[in-house]
């Protein structure tokens, strides 16, 4: 299929009730589920088949699952959380997940990532996404945009070489940010204009945490905390 073709199919996909894996992601893949009986292994997509449509966890470790592809997990509208750790993955394509009213969580862990793309994470109703320990070096510019729901974001133990200003743009609920062990050398003009100092949760107050601790922070430019009324932590020492 070309790129017009796939995007199509998948518009179709998105807005059907028909169910459609367009790209195997998963080939006799085994799998930890909660809502599913008696499912064991998985190829494939996770999509709203009678087995699966009850589906609220799923976990997936020490399993070879090189690229998340189109489709990956759609339409699942119990999903809360998904656990993919130690599977030595190296990408995730754009539209992996989608129709999934009800996630909370995507753990991705101690895999092999280099590139976030756009595309892959907005829109999502997630609340907390973590990427900790892959090979992360690119992010693009909009790969957090428009997550409305969006709190808590663990990307340390990557190779992040640079912080960027522009990040989280309509994502007004960051409030946890764990950068620790990267390789970021500067903290640009005005780095959290996108993100409020504090937030309210339930009645309680919150104030934003910023962890930036073992990085190579060598130069913090003028304005870089412009736009902050306060920041409720922001951890920077031990940098090398
Ligand atoms: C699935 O895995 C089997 C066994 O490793 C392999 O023979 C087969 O080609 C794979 N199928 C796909 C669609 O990748
Ligand atoms: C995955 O592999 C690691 C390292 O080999 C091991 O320590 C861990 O127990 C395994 N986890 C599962 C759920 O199989
Ligand atoms: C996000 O959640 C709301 C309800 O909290 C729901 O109405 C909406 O359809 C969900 N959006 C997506 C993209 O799943």
């Amino acid at each position: 299929m070309d790129g017009k073709e796939l995007s199509l199919s998948l518009l179709f996909c998105i807005f059907s009730i028909v169910n459609c894996c367009i790209e195997n992601t998963f080939n006799n893949t085994a799998v930890t589920l909660v809502g599913a009986k008696d499912i064991r292994t998985i190829t494939g997509c996770f999509e709203p088949t009678e087995d699966l449509v009850k589906v609220s966890y799923i976990q997936i470790v020490n399993e070879s699952v090189p690229i998340l592809r189109r489709g990956a997990i759609n339409g699942l509208p119990n999903l809360v959380d998904v656990v993919l750790e130690r599977n030595s993955m190296q990408d995730i394509d754009p539209d992996s997940f989608y129709n999934l009213p009800k996630l909370y969580l995507i753990k991705i862990k101690q895999n092999n990532i280099r590139v976030l793309r756009e595309g892959v994470f907005n829109g999502l109703n997630l609340t907390e996404l973590c990427l900790t320990d892959n090979n992360i070096e690119i992010i693009y510019p909009n790969a957090f945009d428009d997550m409305p729901k969006l709190s808590i974001l663990f990307l340390n133990e990557n190779k992040i070489t640079r912080w960027r200003s522009d990040w989280f743009k309509r994502s007004p609920q960051v409030s946890v940010l764990n950068f620790e062990y990267n390789l970021i050398t500067t903290v640009p003009y005005r780095c959290l204009q996108n993100v409020k100092s504090s937030h309210l949760i339930g009645n309680v107050r919150v104030d934003t945490n910023v962890q930036l601790n073992n990085n190579r922070i060598k130069k913090i430019e003028d304005g870089a905390f412009e736009g902050l009324e306060m920041l409720g932590w922001l951890f920077l020492h031990k940098t090398k």
